[in-house]
């Protein structure tokens, strides 16, 4: 056992709790020969996954995307967002120079249509539609800046994973994140949209259908030319990335480079590497999809706020927290939210005060001491470290690949500071910090998680440091992208329309 994983200015906790906390603490702390060892075998899948039509744990996506936008794109599209509990409807202006507008309107979907017949999914998707086209401002917009077709032309942003069969047809291999609508699996979700559409008489056509990473890849590129991956760390997690199309087996591609969706949210999902907790099994069992997305449950907005209720509800049972009591709202499935681990963990008040608050107004708890409050923060502090160091192997498994076999050889391994970089490094070491000729890795990010989350990018830069050497700190940049979904599916109805009209000519 080593006490060194507990917090050092704890106030007085008891033998027991001190022994039961460090059992907990080892079980969440991932070492970094763990993390090598992960990723390598994330890299060995992304491999498999490359070559194998269907693979079992990373899907490893081709997306018929073959480039990615210098910035300099225009035009007006449409574009939808769908991929949790809002349905965004965007329009976007693409103005050139790396600039644009964009207008949009968030939907709430209900729990109903979370699990609804696909048919009225889709329905409600051409009707928010509907209502965002007719508004007048967004009519005003779009005579302004007419697109060449006659109908809207609109780019599909659809956060679940499906198989790619053209830039606009896709069909969806299994729904995540708590969506479960009959009649969408094997299914080309382009042509359920399209039809919805028609039978709404919504004057629409879908022209492309992306993933959220591979949206935010594109949309982080009109800004920052060559990135290499677009990730999502909110209610689930995944990436995209540019592969180098020699190393796709699944497919034959004219293009030198492609989009693949990993779909790492599957990664290792026999849990032969991941490492599990008595806490992450009770959660999937008990989750919509048992078995399925593992690595996303141990990562994502969605479930951390129910694994570290998992481990609560275990400290109370042995009497160690809150004098052995519950209360009927934390007994309740998923009702410690994400959101209040960050409340917690930024509390760095001596007294925790604020998170007395979290505990008594959102959950009921009205006795808690001081030790109490300290316990409660040092298990979001495990779970949510966790999280970001398992971000961090998945960042820099792509990375490697990269590195290794496609789109990153320039750069050496373990990360170097280019030549020119070099020479701005003086005699003890230290960048003199010009980044005018460094070689950026660029990482465009989206999601709740990431962007809220305290420390999780401090603390997934610290793991990509421990898996690719000292200079990731200086070399990958890890950048939001905010809304990405929504500029890159404007950006991959371009690239479609564009595609389309050039092989018509
Ligand atoms: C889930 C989906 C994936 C999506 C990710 C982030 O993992 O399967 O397609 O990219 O969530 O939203």
């Amino acid at each position: 056992m080593h006490s060194s994983l507990l917090p050092k200015n704890q106030s007085k906790w008891s033998k027991r709790q001190i022994q039961i906390l460090e059992s907990i603490a080892e079980d969440f702390t991932v070492s970094t020969v763990q993390l090598e060892s992960m990723a390598t075998q994330f890299v060995h899948q992304m491999r498999v996954g490359l070559t194998e039509q269907k693979p079992s744990d990373l899907a490893m996506v081709p997306t018929f995307v073959t480039g990615r936008p210098n910035g300099y794109e225009r035009g007006s599209y449409l574009a939808l967002d769908l991929g949790g509990t809002n349905l965004r409807v965007c329009l976007i202006n693409l103005k050139g120079n790396h600039e644009l507008e964009s207008h949009q309107k968030a939907f709430k979907v209900s729990e109903h249509l979370q699990e609804a017949n696909v048919s009225e999914l889709m329905d409600f998707i051409a009707n928010s539609i509907k209502e965002f086209i007719t508004s007048e401002h967004i009519n005003a917009q779009i005579v302004a800046h007419p697109t060449d077709s006659e109908s809207l032309e609109l780019g599909f942003t659809f956060s679940f994973p499906v198989a790619q069969t053209a830039i606009d047809g896709g069909l969806l291999l299994r729904w995540t994140k708590g969506f479960n609508c009959p009649g969408a699996v094997d299914n080309d979700i382009v042509k359920l949209l399209q039809q919805a559409l028609d039978r709404n008489k919504v004057n629409v056509h879908v022209a492309a259908l992306v993933n959220d990473t591979v949206g935010t890849l594109l949309a982080h590129s009109y800004t920052h030319p060559g990135t290499y991956i677009g990730a999502i760390f909110g209610t689930g997690t995944n990436g995209a990335y540019v592969e180098n199309t020699h190393n796709i087996k699944t497919m034959h591609a004219d293009s030198d480079e492609m989009i693949i969706n990993t779909e790492w949210g599957n990664f290792d999902k026999d849990k032969n590497y991941l490492p599990v907790t008595i806490f992450d099994n009770k959660l999937d069992r008990e989750s919509i999809n048992p078995g399925v997305h593992v690595f996303e449950k141990m990562i994502s907005g969605m479930y951390l706020g129910e694994i570290t209720r998992n481990v609560l509800l275990h400290l109370i049972d042995q009497r160690v927290l809150f004098e052995g009591t519950s209360s009927p709202k934390l007994n309740k499935h998923w009702s410690f939210e994400t959101k209040f681990m960050s409340a917690i963990e930024d509390d760095t008040t001596g007294s925790l005060i604020p998170i007395a608050q979290v505990l008594e107004q959102e959950l009921d708890l009205y006795i808690n001491t001081q030790a109490d409050r300290e316990i409660v923060k040092f298990v979001c502090q495990l779970v949510g470290t966790r999280a970001a160091r398992l971000s961090a192997m998945a960042t820099a498994a792509v990375i490697r690949q990269g590195l290794d076999k496609g789109m990153l050889r320039n750069h050496g391994y373990p990360l170097k500071l280019s030549i020119h970089e070099e020479e701005r490094v003086d005699q003890n070491g230290a960048s003199k910090g010009a980044d005018a000729n460094r070689e950026l890795i660029q990482v465009g990010i989206d999601g709740t998680v990431f962007e809220h989350y305290p420390r999780f990018e401090e603390r997934m830069k610290q793991g990509l440091v421990e898996l690719l050497g000292p200079h990731a700190r200086d070399i990958i940049k890890l950048d939001i992208a905010k809304d990405g979904s929504g500029v890159g599916a404007a950006l991959a109805a371009l690239i479609a329309t564009k595609t389309a009209s050039a092989s018509s000519r």
